[in-house]
């Protein structure tokens, strides 16, 4: 409060802290933690499901564990023929983010046990979203291509069939080793936007899949998730890389932001960054990952030298995911294909913290304004 009955707002929730989380930890200075591990310590030594497991159940699993894990997400990965009918019947013309939205709230509609909000069916509602997350993004694009949809294979790792589904063909190990990463670093982050807005439907007590949709529809947004798939156009419209320098230039002489760069917790550099420029750069024997790594060490320079803000992780992950042959619109259902195991961790956090999240805001409209009735006015 700041005067008698009037309250300070805080713009933009800046540095608010609207409950307690045990999940993640965004360190101002440059360190992400997951349940207490620094994520340096976790990528390129864990696979993106042991990190799944340990958001969803607060540690991490034994091998035996692990391999039970690994094989309930692929016998979750298939979809229901519904859902798969509606996204065929879904025009070629909408935004992949769009159509999973849609998708993960018919989720809702297809599950069994949808009215049980227990523990145990939560945990395994966690589960089917973290594995059919991914399916619906790679059922999304097979339609659209016009190509079957292949059948999720036992003898491949989870996050190999994610991979398998979408390309249509069995993934190269070290393909694999990629999306492990990243998807290792794309999966929980506090309480960034997305997380927030699933946390807000959860606190409502409503169900799992509302508060995914909810999730969905905020990571779409070019200041959140979306802002992959702009650093791509961003990259692709600079052409050559020796206009890197112009084009930059210019968007900062009109106070334009460069996607990709700037983060509201971080005061130095993110410390997804070093991984994902370290995955990209072992990829530049691609003569096109390579010409975008260039471009991408040039903008980094000029931006800091101007704004000293560094890239965050849309920057170079959008390299990843084009190195790994997807589209850029389906850099985001790609984020949002990890985000799940963060968002499913959250909303479960959210409901044993029983809360109802509710913020009140300043009134700073008219009083007293004179009624007129419609045919009056
Ligand atoms: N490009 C250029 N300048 C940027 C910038 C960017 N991407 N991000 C922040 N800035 C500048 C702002 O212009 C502002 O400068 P000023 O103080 O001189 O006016 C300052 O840095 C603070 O930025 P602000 O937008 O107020 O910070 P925020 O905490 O509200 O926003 C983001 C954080 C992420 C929304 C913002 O950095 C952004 O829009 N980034 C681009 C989109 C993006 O990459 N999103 C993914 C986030 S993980």
């Amino acid at each position: 409060m700041t005067k008698k009955g009037e309250r300070a707002v805080v713009r933009g929730l800046k540095d608010v802290a609207a409950a307690e989380t045990k999940i993640s930890f965004v360190e101002p200075k440059g360190f992400l933690y997951y349940l207490g591990y620094n994520i340096d310590d976790l990528v390129g030594r864990v696979v993106y499901p042991e990190v799944a497991f340990l958001l969803i159940h607060k540690r991490l699993p034994n091998r035996q564990e692990l391999d039970q894990f690994n094989a309930c997400l692929i016998s979750e990965m298939k979809l229901p023929e519904r859902m798969v009918e509606s996204i065929r019947a879904t025009p070629k013309s909408c935004h992949p983010m769009d159509i999973l939205r849609t998708e993960v709230s018919r989720l809702g509609e297809c599950d069994p046990e949808n009215n049980d909000l227990s523990e145990a069916a939560n945990l395994r509602r966690a589960t089917r979203l973290v594995a059919r997350v991914p399916t619906i993004v790679a059922t999304i694009h097979r339609v659209r291509l016009d190509k079957p949809i292949p059948v999720p294979r036992e003898d491949f790792s989870f996050t190999e069939n994610f991979l398998y589904m979408f390309k249509g063909s069995p993934p190269e190990e070290a393909e694999t080793d990629v999306l492990h990463r990243l998807m290792i670093l794309q999966a929980d982050h506090g309480f960034n936007a997305s997380t927030f807005a699933a946390r807000v439907t959860a606190s409502t007590n409503s169900d799992m899949y509302s508060a995914v949709t909810s999730a969905i529809g905020t990571l779409k947004g070019p200041l959140h998730g979306g802002a992959g798939e702009k650093v791509m156009e961003m990259l692709d419209d600079i052409g050559l890389e020796e206009h890197v320098e112009e084009y930059i230039q210019g968007l900062l002489d009109e106070n334009k932001k460069i996607m990709g760069f700037g983060h509201r917790v971080y005061k130095a550099e993110d410390p997804r960054t070093k991984h994902l420029r370290g995955i990209v750069r072992n990829l530049c024997y691609r003569d096109r990952t390579n010409s975008l790594c260039n471009k991408c060490s040039k903008i980094e320079k000029i931006v800091h030298d101007r704004k000293k803000i560094y890239p965050n992780l849309d920057f170079y992950s959008a390299v990843a995911m084009d190195a790994l042959d997807v589209p850029k619109e389906f850099f985001t259902p790609f984020f949002a294909s990890s985000r799940i195991s963060g968002w499913v961790a959250h909303v479960i956090e959210q409901y044993e913290d029983a809360v109802l999240l509710r913020p009140s805001s300043k009134y700073v409209g008219e009083f007293g304004r004179k009624f007129i009735p419609i045919e009056q006015r």
